[in-house]
């Protein structure tokens, strides 16, 4: 069973309230998702392994540490997961990047995929899966569907604010796809909107409505 991970420290949870409050206006929102971003992909690689490698400092040779194993792709889910995967890329500057677009249906609140491109070694790589809002789970567990019959093996998905349904209906489908959070909230209302959640975050991120 994958993890699940509630990657509550102080910063990330003051940021995120400011980002919450109606009156925070579309700049300082995507600043600050790109902040948050940024410390819950620490989080995200804390996992990565180490090997040896010989370097030379100024004063002596010595064995430091690098990175091994598998490279890392980041997959925004379009729009809202774009302000996610930048700060993503500040962090694994070296990693790939894949898009997904869905929409939520507005009326069924089911996802429309409608646009699908990755890199062709996806399977190779640790894919990060990113949207800031995980509400009924039905684009996140899509989105990873479609990433596991492209090839990918190794999913993590990160998002800000999830609740209950979403993480319940993407654990039972993809039971292999560690989740980490921001925020897990109450519950979702009659629109399937997270409650208290933030709003329509691909709309606070573009300044659309
Ligand atoms: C939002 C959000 C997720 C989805 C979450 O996208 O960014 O992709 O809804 O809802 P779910 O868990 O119920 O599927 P939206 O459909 O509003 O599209 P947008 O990012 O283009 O605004
Ligand atoms: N999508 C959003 O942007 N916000 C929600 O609360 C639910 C889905």
């Amino acid at each position: 069973m994958g993890e699940f991970y509630l990657t509550d420290h102080p910063m990330i949870v003051h940021k995120l309230s400011v980002m919450r409050m109606k009156e925070t206006g579309t700049k300082d929102f995507r600043r600050l998702l790109y902040e948050i971003s940024m410390f819950m992909s620490y989080e995200i690689t804390r996992d990565l392994p180490l090997e040896d490698v010989e370097i030379e400092t100024p004063v002596s040779p010595m064995t430091a540490k690098q990175i091994a194993g598998k490279k890392l792709a980041v997959v925004p889910i379009l729009r809202a997961g774009l302000g996610m995967a930048d700060g993503f890329l500040n962090v694994v500057p070296n990693a790939k990047v894949g898009h997904i677009g869905m929409y939520r249906d507005p009326e069924t609140h089911t996802p429309v995929e409608y646009y699908c491109k990755l890199p062709s070694d996806i399977g190779e790589r640790l894919t990060v899966l990113v949207d800031p809002m995980l509400a009924t789970g039905g684009s996140a567990s899509d989105a990873v569907t479609l990433l596991k019959n492209k090839g990918a093996r190794t999913i993590k998905f990160m998002c800000l604010v999830a609740a209950p349904e979403g993480v319940e209906k993407l654990r039972l489908e993809h039971p292999d796809v560690d989740i980490y959070c921001a925020a897990l909230d109450e519950r979702l209302n009659e629109k399937a909107y997270i409650v208290p959640g933030l709003g329509d975050a691909g709309d606070r991120i573009f300044g659309t409505d």
